[in-house]
């Protein structure tokens, strides 16, 4: 029994193949890297002390995942790979609906031609848009993102859906909020290719000197600071969700579709600003900042309602803001130990 995890050498993916290896499944990696490195997969087998699969290339490349599936008797999938940096996505579109959305058909083929059931796919709340009501939950309304990123996400459901439906399969859509932190042992990691679009990765550099200023977009939204609002989750809380989905779909004995959807945050909603202040808090270091005008495309406030995770997959997110950041700034010293 073993589970195909793409892009598991990426960010939320190895903390999720950790999780996947400590509750005894074995894992098959794909990742062609675009996103990570190969110093991943070891620190990995250091983190969980066993050793997943890999297969480093490009899930486009049909006849290559083929053989991977003849390989290995394949349970179940977790679709991590992807591209995921909103801004470049609306600059390269084609490249976009090309890689998130061929890579997801090339599994599904895959997974249609040899009856195999259980799949989780990486979806993401940029598919509720700016909700009408907080908190968000699964039946808030959709609004078609903005984003080619955001539409890639909102068609990978789609197709899931379809084919969940048409050939009785059992399907998970996790929507991720904001996924922030790094492993306890600092081995994993978000890693720091190019200039960070997100916050936490973007104070993290800040504080270790390498940005001069963190730029806030924005402190004239109609929140309490002025500053953006968004769900915070750990990325380690977020990747024991993944395990908890998983034996969720296979515990299901019917014949019949499934579709789980669920929304993974915490429930609780921060400003900019408090992230910068409880980051300064918990590591005893300064951010210098300045504030900007808002990004093109950003919303003012999105925080999960979780109740349906909890009550359905019996999770819930555990370390609170400041604790997942101090293990961002531990990350942070690991990988200036690396250059050095
Ligand atoms: P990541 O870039 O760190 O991980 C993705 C991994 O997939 C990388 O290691 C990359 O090398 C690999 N990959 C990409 N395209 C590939 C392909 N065609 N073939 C093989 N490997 C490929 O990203 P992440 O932050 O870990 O995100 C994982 C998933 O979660 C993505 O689908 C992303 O869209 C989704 N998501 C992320 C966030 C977030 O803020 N990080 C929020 C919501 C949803
Ligand atoms: C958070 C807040 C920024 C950087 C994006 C994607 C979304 C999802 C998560 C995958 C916002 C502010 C940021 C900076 C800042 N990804 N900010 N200065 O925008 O909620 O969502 O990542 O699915 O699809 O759109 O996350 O981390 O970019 O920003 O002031 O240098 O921090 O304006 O208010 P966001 P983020």
């Amino acid at each position: 029994m073993a589970i195909l995890v793409t892009g598991g050498l990426g960010y939320i993916g190895s903390h999720t193949v950790v999780e996947l290896l400590n509750n005894g499944f074995e894992v098959v990696i794909v990742d062609d890297l675009s996103n990570s490195e190969k110093f991943i997969l070891k620190n990995i087998e250091e983190v969980a002390g066993k050793k997943p699969v890999f297969y480093p290339f490009d899930l486009k490349r049909k006849e290559l995942l083929t053989q991977v599936f003849e390989a290995h008797q394949i349970d179940g999938c977790i679709n991590f790979a992807a591209s995921k940096a909103v801004g470049e996505s609306q600059i390269k579109p084609v490249d976009y609906y090309e890689n998130n959305l061929f890579s997801l058909i090339n599994i599904l083929q895959e997974f249609k031609s040899r009856e195999i059931s259980n799949f989780i796919f990486s979806s993401s709340c940029t598919v509720y848009g700016q909700a009408d009501q907080m908190p968000i939950n699964e039946n808030t309304p959709l609004k078609m993102p903005e984003s080619v990123y955001g539409k890639t996400k909102q068609m990978g459901e789609e197709i899931l859906i379809d084919f969940a439906k048409a050939y009785s399969r059992k399907i998970s859509l996790l929507r991720y909020f904001n996924p922030i932190g790094a492993h306890p042992s600092a081995k994993l990691g978000e890693l720091p290719i190019g200039i960070p679009n997100n916050l936490v990765p973007y104070v993290m550099q800040t504080a270790a000197g390498i940005r001069e200023k963190l730029s806030i977009w924005g402190n004239d939204y109609p929140t309490e600071d002025g500053t953006a609002v968004r769900d915070y989750i750990y990325v380690v809380d977020l990747a024991k969700a993944h395990v908890a989905a998983l034996k969720r779909l296979m515990n299901e004995q019917s014949d019949e579709a499934m579709i789980d959807i669920y929304n993974l945050g915490t429930g609780k909603g921060s400003s900019v600003l408090e992230v910068v202040k409880a980051f300064e808090t918990a590591n005893n270091v300064e951010v210098p900042y300045q504030i900007c005008d808002r990004r093109e495309g950003d919303i003012t406030v999105a925080y999960a309602n979780v109740d349906k995770a909890e009550k359905e997959l019996g999770w819930k997110s555990e370390t609170s803001l400041e604790e997942a950041l101090r293990t961002v700034w531990e990350w942070q010293k690991y990988l200036d130990s690396r250059t050095v």
